[in-house]
């Protein structure tokens, strides 16, 4: 039971850290490699099948994440971005949802 505290301190060390990197939704953008598949202006994807997401609205783009992240969203190309979304928490997709939805269409 020793543990606990460290765990609880490592956790909350690990959630300062990653709210810190959230401010900035460019950065985000690029180190979480959504520029990979969405291209660098969110608008150049990939491939053909993929989508274009630059102006999207900000609370469909949110719950779209949410769906691909937890499953709920599964079809068509959806397990393409699932892998990356471990890496992305739920602070993170407020803040890509701000910026992308920011981003000119
Ligand atoms: C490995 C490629 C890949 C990566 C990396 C990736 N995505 Fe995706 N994303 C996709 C694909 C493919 C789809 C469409 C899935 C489908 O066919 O239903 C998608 C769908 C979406 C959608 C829903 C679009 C819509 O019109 O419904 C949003 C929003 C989105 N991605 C944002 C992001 C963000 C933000 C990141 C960075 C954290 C990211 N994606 C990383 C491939 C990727």
């Amino acid at each position: 039971m020793k543990l606990l505290p460290v765990i609880a301190a490592a956790v909350s060390a690990a959630l300062i850290c990653s709210s810190a990197f959230a401010v900035d939704g460019a950065k985000l953008f690029a180190e979480k490699t959504c520029t990979a598949c969405h291209g660098k202006d969110g608008k150049t994807p990939l491939l053909p099948d993929y989508p274009k997401i630059a102006g999207q609205n900000k609370a469909y783009i949110e719950k779209q994440m949410h769906d691909i992240k937890s499953g709920a969203r599964a079809n068509g190309n959806a397990a393409a971005m699932k892998g990356v979304m471990v890496i992305v928490s739920e602070a993170d997709i407020k803040v890509l949802a701000e910026y992308v939805s920011k981003l000119k269409p």
